[in-house]
């Protein structure tokens, strides 16, 4: 059966991540889009489309869309990027959008809920809001990417941090190699 996501793009910094993950999970599983309005202004400074996919787009104010009950199911959400004010809404369950409502929705239904955070450095209150998160069931994966696969592009260094988003989801790709062990 075809898989269902639910995408929530924030305003941080790489809207690059977003538009990678959509480019793989809009190809074969039903996928909902919430993009915030800072993420639109963010989108448009760095350059990066997110408009145009094969997926529902919904308004970030909606709070009557399908998506924002427990009763609507799906397999999972990620926020990516997400930015230490989201971040801190759902750690408290300040669900005051589409995004934060969604979130809120997925941890109370035990469902997956990943969230690409990208900030640096962090503070103590960003550092509290994480193991909230965390604690509340959220999959914290901040965006940053390893080096052992010897990235020579911006884009593989996107594929690094989008391929684990991937593994987490449970959707199968080919954007890197997996780590097979190597003499030290
Ligand atoms: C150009 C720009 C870059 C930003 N980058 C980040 C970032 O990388 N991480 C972050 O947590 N906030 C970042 N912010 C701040 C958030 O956009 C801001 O807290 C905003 O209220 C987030 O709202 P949203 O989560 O509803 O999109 C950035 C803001 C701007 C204008």
């Amino acid at each position: 059966m075809k898989k269902e996501f639910v995408v929530g793009v924030t305003g941080a910094s790489g809207i690059c991540y977003a538009r990678r993950l959509l480019e793989v999970l809009c190809t074969d599983a039903t996928v909902h889009i919430i993009v915030s309005d800072v993420a639109e202004r963010i989108a448009a400074h760095e350059a990066v489309r997110i408009s145009g996919f094969n997926a529902k787009y919904h308004d970030n104010n909606h709070m009557f869309s399908d998506i924002a009950s427990g009763s609507y199911r799906y397999d999972g959400m990620v926020v990516i990027p997400c930015s230490q004010k989201t971040l801190a809404a759902i750690a408290h369950g300040y669900a005051d959008n589409l995004i934060t409502r969604t979130a809120d929705v997925c941890l109370k239904e035990r469902r997956k809920c990943i969230l690409v955070t990208r900030e640096t450095p962090l503070s103590g209150v960003h550092l509290t809001n994480m193991v909230s998160a965390h604690h509340a069931g959220a999959t914290i994966m901040p965006a940053c990417p390893g080096f052992y696969h010897h990235p020579k592009t911006i884009d593989d260094l996107v594929d690094m941090v989008v391929s684990r988003v991937l593994d987490h989801l449970g959707v199968e790709h080919t954007l890197t190699e997996r780590w097979s062990g190597a003499d030290a």
